[in-house]
C-alpha cells in the first residue's frame, strides 16, 4: 500500500460488537492486539508479523509534500518534549526526525520528564535487555501520568513493531496513550491529534513498509556530525534478527536526494556526515529506471567538500571490488570499514543465513587490506546462537586475531520472536554462552589495546566534539579510524579538525597534546 491508498484509507477502525463477544472467553493470555481493541476505540493498527516479513513488488514512492496539518501546527505553543532513544543510529536519526516534527507544531525540548508533556520512547527490538529497559521505563513513568493526567506517553520504534509488545503495553501498561511504529513517525502530528483529543489509547503500526517521504523535518543533534539515511529495510533476513520485520523492504533514496542533503550539511559547516542503513551496500538494488549503487554514491561523497563521510552498517555479502575501488581514493572517505562478520564458523554463519563463508569473507578482507593498507577494521559478533559448539566457537576466536579487528560489539544471541532461530532447540546453556563472551571480550581488549598502543608519540587528526564528559577542562574527539582522543585546548577549536600528538594510550581511548604546526601526520 502506497501513501496515496493510504491517506484515502479511513483511519478509525472500530472493532465490531461480533469481534467483542468472541473475544470475550478468551483467558488473558491468549487474547491478541484485536481482543483489546474494544476497550480503547481507538484508531488502530495492530502490527502483523506476516506482513512484515513479506516482501511485494510495489512501487514505492517518493514524496516531497510532508506538511503539518494546519490545526496542529501551533498545538505545541508553551509545550515541552522529551524522547528517549534506545538503540542503533537509524533510532538516533529517527529522534532526530520526530524532534524536528514536533518543533514545527510549537514544542520546545526538554530532558527533564517532571517538565515534559510529551514523552516518546523511541525503542528498540533487537535483543531482550533493550526491550527490558523500555518496558522499565514504562514502569518508571507510571506515576507522572497518575500526577499529570495530560502527560501523552508514546512509544515508538522497533517494539512497536511486534503484536506482543503492543500487547503487552496494552494489557499492562494504561499509562501509555499512543504505540506508533517506524512507518508512521510521518503521522505524527495525526497520531498526537488523536490522542490528546480522544483521551483514548492511539495504536497505529503499519507492518509493511510506507513510501518515502523526503521532506520531514529534523532537529539535528549537534553541528559537527551528522547522520544520513541513504535507505530503509533490510532484505538479509539473518535468522536470528528482527529487523527485516520491524524496518520493512528496502528502499533506497534517490541519489539527488542524498546528495543534496549532504551538500547542504557541508555548506552548513558539518564536518561529517554517516550514510546509514541497515545494509548500504544493497543501495540502490532497488532502483529499476538507474544503474547506480552505493560505490556508485560513494564516488558523488568523494567529490563533495565535507572532510569526512562515514558509513554503516555493511554487509559483507554485497561489499562488491567497485566500492573497495573507490573507497581506495581516500580523501574525505575514511580508511574504518565496520564489516559485521557474527561468527568465525562457516555452519554456524550458514545456520544465521548470512550467505558468506569464513573463507569468503577472509577473502573479501584480504582484498580491502590490499587495496587500503592501512585500514583499520571493526565487527559486530554473536555468541551462542543455537547449538553452537566449543569449536564453532573457538573459530570466532581465531578469525577475531586472523583478521585483526581493532574493536567488535559482541553480544549473546538473544531468540527474537518471529525470527526463524528463535524456534530453534537450543542446547548451550547460558553459563556456557557468558563464559564465551568473557572470553571474546579479553580478546577483542587485547587487541584493541595494541592497536593503541601502536599511535604512541604519533601525530592524528581529530575532530574536536567538545569537552570530555569526565573533565571539562578536556576536550574530546575522534580520529579518521574513529578512535576517542582526549587532549587539553581552546575551545575556540570545538567543531574543527586539528592535530593532536599522542602522549599515552589506553584499551578504548588515546591521550594527546595540541600540535600548533605538524611535521608527520599519521591517521
Ligand atoms: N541476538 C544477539 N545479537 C543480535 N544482533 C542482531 N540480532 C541479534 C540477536 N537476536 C546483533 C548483530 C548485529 C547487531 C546490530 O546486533 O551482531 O550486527
Ligand atoms: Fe539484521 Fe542481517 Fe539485516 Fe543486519 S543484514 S539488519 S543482521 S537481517
Amino acid at each position: 500500500m502506497n501513501e496515496k491508498q493510504r491517506k484515502e484509507q479511513a483511519q478509525i477502525k472500530q472493532v465490531s460488537s461480533v469481534d467483542r463477544k468472541s473475544s470475550q472467553d478468551k483467558p488473558l493470555s491468549e487474547k491478541t492486539t484485536e481482543d483489546f481493541a474494544h476497550y480503547f476505540q481507538t484508531t488502530y493498527t495492530p502490527p502483523d508479523i506476516k506482513k512484515a516479513r513479506k516482501r511485494g513488488r510495489d512501487k514505492i514512492e517518493v514524496h516531497y509534500d510532508f506538511e503539518i496539518p494546519e490545526e496542529m501546527s501551533k498545538i505545541g505553543k508553551g509545550k515541552k518534549f522529551l524522547i528517549r532513544t534506545y538503540g542503533c543510529q537509524m533510532n538516533e536519526h529517527d529522534t532526530e526526525v520526530m524532534a524536528g516534527i514536533l518543533s514545527e507544531m510549537g514544542y520546545e525540548s526538554t530532558l527533564d520528564a517532571d517538565d515534559a508533556d510529551i514523552i516518546l520512547l523511541n525503542t528498540c527490538a533487537i535483543r531482550e535487555n533493550a526491550e527490558n529497559k523500555v518496558f522499565g521505563e514504562l514502569g518508571h513513568l507510571k506515576p507522572l501520568k497518575l500526577e499529570k493526567p495530560d502527560l501523552i506517553i508514546g512509544v515508538c520504534g522497533c517494539m512497536s513493531q511486534q503484536e506482543s509488545v503492543v500487547n503487552r503495553i496494552m494489557q499492562k501498561h494504561q499509562q501509555v496513550d499512543l504505540i506508533f511504529g517506524t512507518h508512521n513517525i510521518h503521522r505524527l502530528p495525526d497520531l498526537i491529534k488523536e490522542a490528546m483529543f480522544s483521551k483514548v489509547q492511539v495504536v497505529e503500526v503499519w507492518s509493511k513498509e510506507g513510501d518515502i517521504i523526503e521532506n520531514l523535518p529534523k532537529v539535528r543533534h549537534g553541528q559537527i556530525k551528522a547522520w544520513v539515511n541513504i535507505m530503509y529495510g533490510c532484505d538479509k533476513f539473518c535468522t536470528y534478527c528482527i529487523v527485516p520485520m520491524t524496518r520493512g523492504k528496502e528502499r533506497s533514496r534517490r541519489p539527488e536526494d542524498i546528495i543534496r542533503e549532504v551538500r547542504h550539511l557541508a555548506a552548513q559547516g558539518y564536518q561529517e556526515v554517516t550514510l546509514l542503513g541497515q545494509n548500504v551496500n544493497a543501495y540502490g538494488k532497488d532502483f529499476d529506471d538507474i544503474e547506480y549503487r552505493f560505490a556508485d554514491l560513494m564516488n558523488d561523497m568523494h567529490k563533495i567538500d565535507i572532510p569526512r563521510v562515514r558509513f554503516t552498517t555493511s554487509h559483507p555479502r554485497d561489499f562488491d571490488d567497485h566500492l573497495i575501488e573507490v573507497l581506495a581514493k581516500g580523501g574525505n572517505l575514511l580508511d574504518h570499514i565496520h564489516l559485521p562478520v557474527q561468527s568465525g564458523s562457516s555452519e554456524i554463519l550458514r545456520k544465521m543465513n548470512r550467505k558468506y563463508t569464513r573463507e569468503s569473507y577472509l577473502e573479501l578482507v584480504a582484498k580491502i587490506k590490499k587495496a587500503i593498507p592501512n585500514v583499520t577494521l571493526t565487527t559486530d559478533i554473536i555468541v551462542g546462537f543455537p547449538n553452537e559448539t566449543d569449536e564453532q566457537f573457538e573459530e570466532t576466536m581465531t578469525l577475531m586475531e586472523e583478521v585483526g579487528f581493532e574493536a567488535a560489539y559482541t553480544f549473546i544471541y538473544s531468540p527474537r520472536e518471529g525470527t526463524p532461530a528463535a524456534v530453534k532447540k537450543d542446547d548451550v546453556p547460558m553459563e556456557v554462552k557468558k563464559e564465551r563472551l568473557y572470553r571474546l571480550n579479553d580478546l577483542v581488549n587485547k587487541q584493541s589495546a595494541e592497536s593503541m598502543d601502536a599511535y604512541e608519540g604519533k601525530v592524528v587528526k581529530v575532530l574536536v566534539e567538545g569537552e570530555s564528559k569526565k573533565d571539562e577542562t578536556v576536550l574530546a574527539g575522534y580520529t579518521e579510524k574513529n578512535k576517542v582522543v582526549n587532549f587539553k585546548g581552546p575551545k575556540s577549536i570545538i567543531g574543527k579538525i586539528v592535530d593532536v600528538k599522542i602522549t599515552d594510550t589506553k584499551t578504548w581511548s588515546l591521550n594527546g597534546e595540541l600540535v600548533e604546526k605538524t611535521a608527520e601526520v599519521s591517521n
